[in-house]
């Protein structure tokens, strides 16, 4: 098989194509052939070492494809099976060994490569919107990034929930596409939380804010008294320590820091939340934007793109 391998931490050069011995599934795992894989900004955390994995390792944390072999103990999947992933390593590769229970099972019809798409994103924007804070008809809802992969996602799932969602983007290229998902106000970053103020007045009852370092002063200055601030990722960077008095003085503000593993816990929580995730993808009521298509082999090419800016939705890696 081929695959992509990270043996040190850096930048995108240190991800090397190689060939390796075909793997096989022990016990409650499945080997399965890859017919895409998601590309996500943790995979830069796994390869910069920001997130620290045991080296060397396979990067992907997203794909799917089809059972090829299963292992001893698996008993709900057969050779045969398409089934996709959102929360196992080693995804940047022809072929990959996923735990079973991880392992969702998917419906017919769809292709792996729209699985491959939305499954990580997805379910992350679905625990985001359902979960961490539950949009209601009505909230005002700000969301960063909003034409990225997780943000075109959170737009169109706030959108369905009835919320009045306001974006970020840095582009007007990415404006468009924020506005097509259903995003009722578009803004640049810049000074924000005023604008923010001027649409609302009170300020909006949650922040999805997946941008980190440059946002966070001014997401939680965007909020409402009692406002929820989701700080679920860092693409510009860590935010540093904060003094939780603050959130006393911007109104009894409540701060999260959620991952999707946590909100993925069970069997039945995961095959809950992809079967309403892939239910809406079936049904066309949430689109999936893919908008980059990278031979495995130039997995350096999409990380380089990914952490420019220069991209907009989906990335994916064809083996
Ligand atoms: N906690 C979880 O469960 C979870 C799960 C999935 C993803 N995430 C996080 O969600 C975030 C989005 O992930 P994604 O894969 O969908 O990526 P993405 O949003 O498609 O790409 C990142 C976007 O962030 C914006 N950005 C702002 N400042 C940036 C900077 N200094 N460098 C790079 N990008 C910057 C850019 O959009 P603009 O140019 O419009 O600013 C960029 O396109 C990431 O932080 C990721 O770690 C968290």
């Amino acid at each position: 098989m081929r695959a992509i391998v990270v043996s040190t931490p850096g930048d995108s050069s240190v991800l090397e194509y190689v060939e390796r011995p075909d793997p096989a599934p022990g016990p409650g795992e499945v080997l399965v052939q890859v017919a895409a894989s998601g590309v996500n900004f943790i995979d830069v955390y796994h390869r910069q070492g920001r997130y620290p994995l045991p080296l060397p390792f396979v990067p992907g944390s997203e794909g799917a494809g089809t059972v090829i072999a299963t292992g001893e103990g698996v008993t709900d999947l057969v050779v045969g099976d398409a089934v996709g992933w959102a929360n196992a390593l080693g995804g940047y590769a022809t072929r990959a060994v996923i735990p079973a229970d991880l392992a969702v099972p998917l419906p017919r019809g769809l292709s792996p490569e729209l699985a491959a798409a939305v499954l990580l994103q997805g379910l992350t924007a679905h625990y985001l919107t359902h979960s961490v804070y539950a949009v209601r008809p009505g909230d005002d809802v700000l969301v960063h990034a909003a034409a990225g992969g997780v943000g075109l996602l959170l737009t169109q799932m706030a959108k369905l929930l009835g919320a009045r969602v306001i974006g970020t983007v840095s582009s007007e290229a990415k404006e468009k596409l924020a506005r097509e998902a259903g995003a009722d106000e578009v803004l640049r970053y810049e000074n924000f939380s005023e604008a923010v103020r001027e649409i609302t007045g009170a300020g909006v009852h949650v922040v999805y804010d997946g941008v980190g370092a440059s946002t966070f002063d001014g997401s939680l200055a965007s909020l409402r008294p009692r406002g929820m601030m989701a700080l679920y990722g860092a693409a510009s960077g860590p935010v540093p320590p904060f003094d939780p008095q603050r959130l006393d003085v911007g109104g009894s503000l409540f701060l999260t820091r959620p991952t999707l593993g946590h909100y993925v816990a069970t069997r039945e929580e995961l095959l809950g939340r992809a079967g309403e995730l892939l239910g809406w993808v079936a049904s066309g009521a949430l689109k999936v934007h893919i908008t980059g298509r990278y031979p495995l082999a130039e997995a350096r090419r999409a990380h380089d793109d990914l952490e420019a800016r220069r991209t907009t939705g989906k990335l994916l890696l064809i083996p």
